[in-house]
């Protein structure tokens, strides 16, 4: 545990980052904490572009977070695609902006600066041209194609929101999305490729849009020119609204806490929430983390291969890195294709320096063997990151030695949907590390542990993680439902923003994230609610009751085990069991998928009729020696059923 790994020594070339070494990281702390309106004044004023720089940092705080939500920078305007190209092009136009690579190896494209610009005001004309003004929302659902990025900035162009939708979400979950934020406008391409396969994406959006009288329009990038159904007057070819649009588009002045993006996250009951993210705060804290984080520098290529339909995607490889004048690239493959030395290959060809991935890709390619590491040349890689969840030190230790050849710095670093960006993290190179430790908050970031009996923790120990105080990247508000925002991050703990993490801190203030402590499961890195399985098995005609719960799983961090209660007359079997992987997919997507079933005469409640969840985790993570008081169950009997016939993987 107190396994320190020494930093390897700072690389000569320059490095621009506002932290140069610990005793700087402890001053920007002590000042963000000091002096939080000024600290980020500075940062904001001193990072991006402003049409008129904002005069004051924050307005609300936690403690009235009831009567509305915080406000960062509320005087400024800007408009953030400025600040990720304009004034790029004006200093290096011909720098590559985004690297594209595609499914098949050594598919590539580039873009520079100068070419980005362009795209995206020419794709903001045609936007407007479809009707398309300044605070409506657009739903986007593609694949890892430059023109997603492209889609988002022209949106963010012309003051319009854009919520993006995970290409392997379905067309239920596509259709809730575009009512709950009102969208009129979806764009789309005809098909997406993904490890060798078709991903038919402008099908799923058809589907999902039957029926909706309020969508004007269509927009579909071909990608692969395979043949898709078409609406006439809805549907309008990318190429053929875009290429002959103008090059230039003025950038549409909007408020700092103008709503950038809805981005939809699982949470522990309900369906998925829109979390808002606000132009000013966002870009700032995008930028200033994915600089200081990563130790980001002018020559860098660096590659976050997570996809843009999460808000990894939208952080680290958008928003954050063209704010910053990197060179990003975007990944429209799987780590396995055609074979587990995908990423290796990629870093070889491309020159990689900074390369950010999951701990499930890691574990996962770790156990295909070193020798799909060893064959490629690694040795412009600087900086490894991982994000998603806990990263175990086995696979921290593979992903340092194996991968890095043990001279690259690690960051495992911790976030949500709903912070925006990083908030504990090591710092590239500066931060000693500890496997499987998140290590240190970033300035500006105030997190705490909450005991059992809701008591702030202080000096090592394990609790609730908390947040203190907000900073700009953070999240403002569900969409549409103030109320939701306030119950679900702000109710367990008044006047502390509650993370749904468990976390330890050590004797040296390191955080060690021990995963949700709430209804939320983490498969994959990808986030999900038992709530939504349930509610998708539930629907099944057979099905009376479903309880599910995350398992340990080797590869994908957790699994989902699913406790099925069938109604009377009905019995297990292999088809009915297809039909409940069916009904999940349809409902959620490609990417959710019950790993275990286990069919129960019931699910143990208490004598009011409440779930007692934690004996269905005992029983699923094979402790059922620890089911704890079992006595205020109305029917022990149920649970001797659900041990005798606990299920685990072959
Ligand atoms: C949840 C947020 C942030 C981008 C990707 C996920 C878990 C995330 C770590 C980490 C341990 C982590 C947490 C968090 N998580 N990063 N470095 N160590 N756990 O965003 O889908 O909003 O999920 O992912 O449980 O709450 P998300």
């Amino acid at each position: 545990m107190s396994e320190i790994y020494p930093v390897p020594p700072r690389v000569s070339t320059r490095s621009d980052s506002p932290i140069q070494d610990m005793a700087q990281y402890r001053e920007a702390y002590a000042r963000a904490q000091n002096d939080p309106e000024g600290f980020w004044l500075d940062v904001a004023r001193r990072r991006l572009r402003w049409m008129k720089e904002p005069t004051h940092g924050l307005d609300g705080s936690y403690h009235t977070i009831d009567e509305g939500p915080f406000s960062w920078f509320g005087d400024g305007v800007l408009n953030v695609t400025e600040s990720c190209l304009d004034r790029h092009v004006e200093t290096r136009p011909s720098k590559t902006a985004i690297i594209w690579e595609g499914d098949e190896p050594g598919e590539v494209r580039k873009l520079s600066y100068r070419e980005l610009h362009k795209q995206v005001c020419r794709t903001a004309n045609a936007l407007r041209e479809l009707g398309l003004k300044k605070g409506e929302r657009v739903i986007i659902y593609m694949g890892m194609v430059p023109e997603a990025a492209i889609a988002m900035l022209a949106c963010a162009r012309l003051g319009a929101i854009h919520s993006v939708v995970f290409g392997g979400f379905s067309a239920e979950a596509v259709r809730d999305r575009v009512r709950d934020c009102g969208a009129e406008i979806v764009i789309t391409q005809d098909k997406g490729r993904r490890g060798g396969k078709s991903i038919p994406l402008k099908e799923v959006v058809d589907k999902a849009l039957e029926g909706e009288q309020h969508i004007k329009h269509v927009l579909v990038y071909r990608r692969t020119g395979e043949e898709v159904p078409w609406v006439e007057g809805r549907d309008v070819w990318w190429h053929e609204a875009v290429d002959g649009a103008e090059d230039l588009c003025p950038a549409v002045p909007t408020m700092a806490e103008d709503p950038l993006f809805i981005l939809y996250t699982s949470g522990s009951t309900g369906k998925p929430k829109g979390v808002v993210h606000t132009c000013g705060g966002y870009l700032t804290f995008t930028s200033y983390t994915h600089e200081i984080v990563f130790d980001l520098r002018e020559h860098d290529v660096y590659a976050c291969v997570a996809d843009i339909g999460w808000i990894t995607g939208h952080s680290y490889i958008v928003y954050g890195p063209l704010a910053n004048r990197a060179t990003t690239l975007m990944f429209e493959s799987i780590p396995t294709y055609p074979d587990a030395g995908r990423y290796w290959d990629m870093v070889e060809r491309h020159g990689i320096t900074i390369f950010y991935t999951a701990p499930t890709a890691i574990r996962a390619l770790a156990a295909q063997g070193d020798e799909h590491v060893d064959k490629y040349d690694r040795r412009t890689l600087r900086v490894l990151g991982t994000v998603g969840e806990p990263i175990n030190p086995d696979a921290w230790r593979w992903y340092y030695e194996i991968v890095g050849d043990g001279r690259c710095n690690i960051v495992d670093t911790y976030w949500q949907t709903e912070t925006g960006g990083v908030t504990i993290s090591p710092l590239a190179p500066l931060t000693a590390t500890k496997p499987g430790s998140a290590t240190l908050p970033l300035p500006g970031i105030v997190p705490l542990l909450m005991d059992d009996s809701d008591r702030i923790l202080r000096g090592p120990g394990e609790g609730r993680l908390c947040m203190a105080f907000p900073w700009p990247g953070q999240a403002r508000t569900v969409w549409g439902d103030h109320p939701r925002f306030v119950a679900t991050y702000f109710n367990h703990y008044k006047g502390y923003y509650f993370t749904g993490d468990g976390c330890r801190r050590d004797t040296d203030g390191y955080h060690w994230i021990t995963g949700r402590v709430d209804d939320v499961l983490n498969v994959s890195g990808h986030r999900m609610g038992t709530a939504e399985f349930e509610s998708a098995l539930v629907a099944v005609d057979e099905v009376a009751e479903a309880g599910i719960v995350g398992f340990p799983h080797p590869i994908k961090g957790q699994g989902v085990y699913a406790y099925i209660v069938l109604q009377p007359g009905f019995a297990p079997n292999d088809a009915l069991e297809a039909k409940l992987h069916r009904a999940v997919r349809d409902q959620i997507g490609a990417h959710a998928r019950v790993d275990l079933f286990q069919f129960v005469p019931g699910l143990p409640k208490t004598r009011s009729g409440k779930v007692m969840r934690r004996i269905l985790r005992k029983v699923a993570e094979g402790e059922p020696d620890k089911l704890g008081d079992i006595s205020t169950l109305a029917d022990p009997s149920v649970v001797e059923a659900i041990v005798s016939g606990a299920r685990s993987l072959p």
